[in-house]
């Protein structure tokens, strides 16, 4: 300790270094965002949906998505990780047609969705559960599965039957307001709302947040089970560690850039990953 601090305040040289660590982690963040955008992809004809270098925003002039591709094959389930504020939500929503495309392209099944409305996305097969708000509190379960399917009312009951299958809480309690339900079983009727309309594939935004550890798991096991009757899904999961495990493949976003691309697997042994993502991801 030095004569001029009293030996209050550690050495200079003691302080620097977490903050040393940060800025190396910052440093190697800003590295690897340099190189983004080199994701290498085919031809819209080569996947049920490609977002490729896709330019996005809320405000004029301010860009969220920087150029993000993603790329989604019959049968998958991709997942989405990153840092609060990366834009994942946001990825989601221009897939959706909830956030006009500025620049780059979306296709779905090698044809341009860009600029359709969410209506025209849920006709071609496309489902979406928002990250909030994502049931009709005051509407009973049936109620919220008869929004779901709005756009082919004659399909209800057809559909509810398939649905409640897959989620035997949605058939047992159809009565029940979808507000005294339990968080979880809350996002039971979100993904049996989007699923009525029997889509291809399903967009999910964080299914699992704000849910106990039991429930999430039920959550990851029932999105494993709907995407094993033929629905291709892309979620956005804080949950990183869980999702990735169950993935097909997973997509880092970081600052509205794709960071990190990869098999689920691959992604979970990758030590950049490790040390700039899913070390506090993990702990959320
Ligand atoms: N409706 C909006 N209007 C303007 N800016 C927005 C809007 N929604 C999000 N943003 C901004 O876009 C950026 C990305 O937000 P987004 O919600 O896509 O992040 P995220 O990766 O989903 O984060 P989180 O993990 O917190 O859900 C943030 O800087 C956010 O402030
Ligand atoms: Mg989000």
């Amino acid at each position: 300790m030095s004569e001029e601090n009293g030996g209050l305040r550690p050495e200079p040289e003691e302080i620097p270094v977490e903050a040393e660590e940060a800025a190396a982690v910052q440093g190697h963040r800003e590295e690897l965002l340099e190189r983004a955008g080199a994701v290498e992809v085919g031809g819209p004809g080569d996947y049920l949906l490609l977002a490729k270098d896709m330019v996005a925003g809320y405000v004029p002039g301010v860009n969220i998505l920087n150029g993000c591709t993603l790329t989604l094959t019959e049968g998958e389930v991709v997942a989405i990780i990153g840092p609060n504020g990366a834009g994942k939500s946001t990825l989601i929503k221009t897939i959706f047609g909830l956030i006009p495309v500025r620049e780059g392209s979306l296709t779905l099944r090698g044809v341009s969705i860009a600029g359709l409305a969410a209506h025209n996305l849920v006709e071609r097969g496309v489902g979406y559960v928002p990250q909030t708000r994502n049931v009709f509190p005051s509407l009973t379960i049936e109620e919220n599965l008869q929004m779901g399917a709005f756009l082919r009312p004659r399909t209800f009951g057809e559909r509810f039957a398939v649905v409640s299958e897959l989620f035997p809480l949605l058939g047992k309690r159809r009565r029940a307001k979808a507000g005294s339900l339990s968080g979880g079983e809350r996002q039971m009727v979100a993904m049996g709302r989007a699923l009525m309309m029997d889509p291809s594939v399903l967009l999910l935004d964080e299914p699992t947040a704000g849910l106990s550890p039991i429930y999430q798991e039920e959550v990851f096991q029932r999105v494993k089970e709907v995407n094993s009757t033929g629905v291709s899904v892309i979620m956005v999961e804080q949950n990183a560690r869980r999702c990735l495990q169950i993935c097909d493949r997973g997509y880092v976003l970081d600052q509205g850039r794709n960071a990190y691309t990869g098999t689920g697997r691959d992604l979970l042994k990758d030590p950049n990953v490790i040390e700039l993502y899913l070390g506090t991801l993990a702990k959320a």
